[in-house]
């Protein structure tokens, strides 16, 4: 399969030395692309500013800020066979950047922001056959925000992750997510590395790809 993969937060810039981010690490979805390659598949890595190195074999595709995130996608999008989005994108962003340091001679400030685009979304009308997978990063009502999730932003899966626990979610080397997809199968995995982890979501990509190639065969 070709597989486009996101990762890492995005920066919203406030002036030239400051933005807006979040703790996002890239670790899952840089994971994800190793492990998706390692398996032959094709893989474009649209990354987040982090500090890792991209995988062997993969495409790699450099961002800052949603915007630039959601230009990227859109690009590369019509090549690929799924889409999987582990990037925590930032929801807002600065309605004015300004181009010089801001002073802090002012002892308090207010920022106005405005929401940045759901990259998925807005991918809705060009999803086509093509499978989505997405993320739900929570803090509480895990389950019932996936299924909300995965029902408004037209995802074929999408992986719960209580990123309030120490040792899943962010900066961690280890996850602990439930697998939720559009037929109401819900898969709670135990704590498990995030390499793992992103084996067994590429084990339902691959069962997801292999029986909609079925499916379309016995159309035909
Ligand atoms: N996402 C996206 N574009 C955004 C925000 C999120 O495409 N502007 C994607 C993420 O990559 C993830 C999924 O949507 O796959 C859910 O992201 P999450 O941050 O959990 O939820 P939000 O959509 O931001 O909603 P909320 O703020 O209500 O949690």
């Amino acid at each position: 399969m070709r597989i486009l993969i996101t990762a890492g937060p995005t920066r919203e810039a406030i002036d030239p030395v400051r933005f807006l981010s979040n703790r996002s690490s890239g670790k899952m979805g840089y994971c994800l692309a190793r492990v998706a390659a390692r398996r032959g598949h094709g893989v474009t890595l649209v990354s987040g500013p982090v500090a890792l190195r991209p995988p062997e074999g993969v495409t790699f595709v450099p961002v800052t800020s949603a915007l630039e995130m959601l230009a990227a996608v859109k690009r590369h999008l019509p090549r690929c066979d799924a889409l999987i989005m582990a990037a925590a994108v930032a929801d807002w962003r600065p309605r004015n950047v300004s181009p010089q340091k801001l002073k802090k001679a002012t002892a308090s400030r207010v920022l106005c922001l405005v929401p940045t685009p759901d990259i998925l979304a807005s991918l809705r009308s060009k999803k086509g056959r093509r499978i989505f997978i997405g993320f739900a990063a929570e803090t509480e009502r895990l389950l019932a925000e996936a299924h909300r999730k995965l029902r408004d932003k037209n995802l074929d899966l999408i992986v719960a992750n209580d990123v309030s626990r120490r040792d899943a979610g962010f900066e961690v080397d280890t996850n602990r997510v439930t697998l939720v997809d559009a037929s109401g199968r819900v898969q709670a995995l135990p704590l498990m590395t995030k390499m793992k982890v992103a084996a067994r979501i590429l084990d339902w990509l691959e069962a997801c790809g292999l029986s909609a190639r079925v499916l379309q065969r016995s159309a035909e």
